[in-house]
């Protein structure tokens, strides 16, 4: 029973459990729950061994330094990551193998193996050397999916020159902030993209950008769509011509472990966003492990981490997690939706996917659409599906499972963030009986525990804070130039634990489920509810596509649930919906969680990203002056479903 006291309660039970099938644990990775016991026993021999299958120029002198809140991993020791990713397969006669097969959203396609992509990232190195970038020069990279963004971000990496990649569906102003907090020397960027059949404009912004950027000396710009931009010989330099011009020969530079390979920008709730700092030995051994236990890579797989390479789940999942591990990739530039709503089933169908990596938020999407797409399309090569993100409400588990997964493949709920780095909760598929909703418990090495306002355990059964107890190798080291607010922002509330500032619950069988950011608690008639939870249950039920639940003030109850629900299509919003969905929660959880409103609207805020913005959901519910909604992937959205909220008939 959920106890009164509880940072955050206990309200939905999981009564469904998917054993892992016993063929795939015939041939799993990871299928000696051993692996545990070992790593909590001796976690610095445990991570020493995984550390010992790569390169390294000089051995570590010692596996960790850890004085809270600074962790240094594998001490002394030098090696270069793209000799890693790359050298090193082609040494051994992995030359051959296809790194990537890439997609261009207009039907254009390349396929890039591992001889080609290490050619191509030597050119790019050499060019970046002409330029004038040295080892410890930031460079900003700011570019479509398309092949190059990645052949720059490892080409930084030869030489030692941290890359800061901003997603191309940022603007110039965000651009700028970043160059500005890291002192970009260069901008890699592309003339345009393709998303949806139109251009995005990636050059027009970088121009901006630079005119506001004194650091930068030069754009090294990608022709990708042809279209006509402006163009200013004395700082632009088209990418096609400088690799013509560079050799082909570029030996990688030899950094220390805790040399800095990437900053990537985390925006946060408020403030400016932050430069989290990833380094060298222990990233590199982090993401290659956990790639190989959670995806149980294997080398004739194809791969599809369909995240842009601009967040932290493509820097580590597509580009570093599996090159280290000599993975096939696919990679798609463009939207799920074009030139139809089965593009993603097509490219699973033609390239014979075998394991998918997405998001929830475009799963909801695809239940959104209908199963007729994904069902008109022969998904039989898939036998793994992930998912990251955010909590994946059960019952778009279980569609995920059954209609994309053919009720065969393992689903892994991956829970991790930016900072992580890796992914540091998620069931390993070999050995983990799932349960729909739930990442399950931490990875081996991972001390994640769920505590109370006091910093103590919870029950089993009860919710709370989600800590993290000991440092992990891919773990961020700082923000960049600001160390005090690194201290404040994760290890000062609960004083030596990592706190990620996600709520999350433990159940009776110790597995975590994720409640979301403890920022979206809601604190109604006295229970602090989660948001996570009330969505859970809208979603289940049959019409119900999406939901989004926020707190609004209410003079009797503290707060009152206030619901945005996009139902599936084929299904009407009338007032008996509005009644149905209602009694459904309340049956479900009680009924002090029932929804006092419900609104009907198409689609729900959401961050570029695909998070969903519930912030601007609950200023839309008070009535309050909304803030900035430029970085809204779907702004129009926001004036209709306040138009909606105000004139809805579904108050309670
Ligand atoms: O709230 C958690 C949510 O996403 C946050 C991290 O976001 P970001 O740094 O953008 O990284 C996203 C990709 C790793 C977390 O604090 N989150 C991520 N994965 C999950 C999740 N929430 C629930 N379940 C997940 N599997």
């Amino acid at each position: 029973m959920p106890g009164e006291h509880d940072a955050i309660e206990n309200l939905l039970a999981e009564s469904r459990t998917f054993p892992p099938p016993p063929e795939f644990t015939a041939e799993a990775n990871v299928s000696d729950p051993s692996v545990y016991d070992e790593a909590a026993e001796d976690l610095e021999r445990f991570w020493e061994r995984e550390a010992s299958q790569f390169h390294w120029y000089r051995e570590w002198d010692s596996v960790l330094h850890w004085e809270p809140p600074v962790a240094q991993w594998f001490l002394n020791g030098t090696t270069n990551i793209t000799h890693n990713c790359l050298d090193r397969h082609v040494e051994s006669g992995g030359g051959e193998k296809v790194a990537f097969h890439w997609e261009g959203e207009p039907g254009d396609t390349r396929t890039i193996t591992y001889s080609a992509l290490l050619r191509d990232v030597c050119k790019a190195a050499n060019v970046l050397k002409r330029l004038g970038i040295e080892t410890g020069d930031r460079v900003a990279i700011y570019m479509p999916m398309i092949p190059e963004i990645i052949v720059a971000m490892l080409a930084c990496a030869r030489i030692g020159a941290p890359h800061t990649v901003v997603f191309g569906g940022f603007s110039a102003d965000a651009l700028v902030d970043r160059i500005h907090d890291c002192g970009a020397k260069l901008i890699i960027t592309a003339d345009g993209g393709w998303r949806r059949g139109q251009v995005t404009d990636l050059k027009g912004a970088a121009d901006q950008a630079f005119d506001d950027a004194p650091t930068v000396d030069m754009k090294l710009v990608v022709k990708r769509t042809g279209h006509d931009i402006a163009w200013d010989d004395d700082q632009d330099i088209w990418w096609h011509e400088a690799m013509d011009a560079a050799d082909e020969q570029c030996d990688p530079v030899e950094v220390d472990s805790e040399h800095m390979l990437y900053l990537l920008y985390t925006s946060g709730t408020t403030g400016k966003p932050k430069g989290i700092k990833h380094t060298t030995g222990g990233y590199m051994v982090g993401t290659a492990s956990t790639h190989r236990w959670v995806f149980d890579i294997k080398p004739e797989d194809v791969y599809w981490c369909a995240a842009d390479v601009g967040w932290v789940t493509g820097h580590s999942y597509i580009v570093y997690g599996p090159l280290l591990n000599h993975t096939t990739s696919v990679m798609y530039e463009g939207t799920p939706d074009f030139p139809d709503k089965d593009r993603w089933w097509d490219i699973i169908e033609r390239y014979g996917v075998s394991i998918l990596y997405c998001a929830p938020t475009a799963i909801r999407m695809f239940m959104k659409w209908g199963d007729e797409y994904p069902g008109s399309r022969d998904l039989s090569s898939l036998r793994l599906l992930g998912t990251v993100g955010e909590p994946i409400n059960p019952e778009a588990w279980m569609w995920y499972r059954q209609v994309i997964g053919g009720d065969r493949c393992p689903i892994v709920d991956t829970w991790w963030q930016t900072e992580t780095g890796t992914i540091m909760i998620s069931p390993l598929p070999g050995l983990t009986t799932t349960k729909p909703g739930s990442a399950t418990f931490p990875l081996p090495g991972v001390d994640a525990d769920v505590v109370d306002d006091t910093g103590e355990s919870v029950p089993l059964g009860h919710g709370g804070y989600l800590v993290l107890r000991k440092p992990w190798p891919a773990m961020l080291r700082g923000i960049y130039g600001d160390d005090e607010r690194y201290y404040e922002t994760y290890w000062s509330r609960f004083p030596g634990c990592y706190f990620a500032g996600d709520g999350a619950k433990r159940d009776e069988e110790g597995y975590l489920w994720l409640l979301g950011r403890v920022d979206d608690v809601m604190n109604v008639s006295g229970h602090r509810i989660s948001t996570t939870e009330v969505e859970s249950a809208l979603v289940e039920h049959d019409a119900v596509a999406e939901a989004a639940v926020v707190g609004r003030l209410d003079a009797v109850t503290g707060q009152a649930v206030a619901a945005f629900v996009v139902l599936r299509s084929g299904v009407d919003g009338t007032d008996a919906m509005l009644d149905e969905l209602r009694s459904h929660v309340a049956e479900r959880i009680g009924p002090f969680a029932k929804p006092k409103s419900i609104v009907f609207t198409p689609d729900l805020p959401k961050t570029r990203s695909g998070k969903i913005m519930r912030r601007l959901l609950r200023d839309i519910s008070e009535d309050r002056q909304l803030g900035d909604v430029t970085t809204l992937a779907n702004a129009d959205i926001v004036a209709e479903i306040s138009d909606k909220a105000t004139t809805s008939p579904g108050e309670d």
